[in-house]
């Protein structure tokens, strides 16, 4: 079936994964928008496995709409966040969001990649990636970034929705490079690295049937 502008309903749910991946222009702005909506419980779930202290530099990567910045500057208000996405579009919505902080100087927003992370090693306390690491090459590159800029005893909190509520609410696309069950998330970070006694993965249940996975990894 075609759609009035031309895309078919597979092209259709193609569309949408690929702006969850890369959010661009009108459409972009759009997927922002549904972002900050269905991503609110999995960012609340995946803050609190962090344990943000007052003091703590935090850093987001894949900040979208700038939600979760905006929550977590009140907890790390006497430290830094710093918000890391390859997004101009999800870039202005996030600094539109959090002009006081970043004016302020608590918040740094920085176009980048999760591969290449511009931040210098062992800088940070916390990380928080929420629906980001199917975006991620399998080759681990990202996870091997993120232990980079940790602090001995800093944290990653990753929130994945699982492989099973992907399928089912057609959030794959061609811009996913991989989807996780608690397994092979397991799997996947278990080759990164954290060591595999320092990561722990939660089941998370969320409305409308969603099922999802927050893993807590620690840097020795
Ligand atoms: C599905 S959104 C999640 C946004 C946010 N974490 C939330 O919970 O609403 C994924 C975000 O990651 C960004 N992203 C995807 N791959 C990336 C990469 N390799 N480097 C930097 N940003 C990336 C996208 O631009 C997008 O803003």
């Amino acid at each position: 079936m075609e759609t009035p502008n031309g895309i078919g309903s597979l092209g259709l749910h193609n569309f949408i994964a690929q702006q969850f991946s890369m959010p661009e222009g009108v459409c972009g702005r759009v997927a922002g928008a549904i972002m900050g909506l269905i991503n609110h419980l999995p960012n609340k779930r995946a803050i609190e496995r962090l344990d943000i202290a007052e003091r703590d530099d935090v850093l987001e990567i894949g900040f979208g709409p700038g939600w979760a910045l905006k929550a977590m500057v009140r907890f790390a208000h006497g430290g830094t966040i710093t918000g890391v996405d390859r997004s101009p579009t999800m870039f202005r919505q996030a600094e539109a969001r959090n002009r006081t902080a970043i004016g302020d100087g608590k918040l740094k927003l920085i176009r980048g990649t999760f591969e290449q992370l511009p931040l210098e090693s062992a800088t940070v306390d916390k990380i928080l990636a929420v629906n980001v690491i199917y975006f991620c090459s399998p080759t681990g590159t990202a996870l091997a970034e993120a232990h980079r800029v940790l602090r001995p005893g800093g944290i990653l909190s990753i929130y994945a929705t699982d492989c099973s509520s992907m399928r089912k609410f057609q959030f794959i696309g061609p811009e996913t490079q991989q989807t996780f069950d608690r397994k092979g998330l397991k799997d996947f970070l278990g080759k990164s690295p954290f060591a595999s006694d320092q990561i722990e993965i939660q089941k998370v249940w969320l409305p409308f049937g969603f099922r999802g996975l927050v893993a807590r990894l620690c840097k020795r």
